[in-house]
């Protein structure tokens, strides 16, 4: 488990930036944490390493957004309003890990849908500063 800690929104995307460099096709990326946690924030940072800055789309009722950069396929999924795997499943969920990277916000609701090696990331707001976020990082099945 590795743990960092953010001061703004922009340390955050300057972090997932950074992060999104040792990305490849077929990885997938789970994001967890509460509403307004930072997950979103994260995902733009990820998607400004691959060139697509100011690209991000959160139409309310998407469950996936796809994004290409050269030969890259990134897919954003949120998948809060699904209710367990058997519904991920449904909308053809799983034909994407290999096709691209794959960023899941709210993963964990289709956690057991998901390849056996998937990196997991988790969220957490501050109780006395509400700019400052703890992110921690799971490689799950390494
Ligand atoms: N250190 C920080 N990192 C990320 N966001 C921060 C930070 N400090 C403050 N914020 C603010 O927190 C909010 C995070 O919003 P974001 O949409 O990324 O959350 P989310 O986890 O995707 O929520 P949801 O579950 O609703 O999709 C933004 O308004 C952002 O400006
Ligand atoms: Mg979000």
């Amino acid at each position: 488990m590795e743990k960092y800690i953010t001061n703004s929104e922009e340390e955050t995307k300057e972090f997932a930036k950074e992060f999104a460099k040792k990305l490849k096709i077929g990885d997938v990326v789970i994001l967890s944490g509460d509403l307004g946690s930072g997950k979103t924030k994260f995902v733009e940072g990820v998607l400004s390493n691959f060139g697509l800055e100011n690209e991000i789309s959160s139409p309310t009722f998407t469950i996936v957004n796809e994004y290409k950069k050269d030969d890259i396929n990134i897919y954003h999924f949120d998948v809060y309003r699904l209710e367990d795997s058997d519904e991920f499943y449904a909308i053809g969920g799983e034909e994407y890990f290999e096709k691209g990277i794959c960023l899941i916000e709210w993963g964990e609701i289709i956690e057991d849908a998901l390849p056996n090696k998937y990196i997991k990331i988790n969220f957490k707001r501050n109780i006395e500063d509400d700019n400052k976020r703890e992110i921690n990082i799971d490689y799950v099945g390494e």
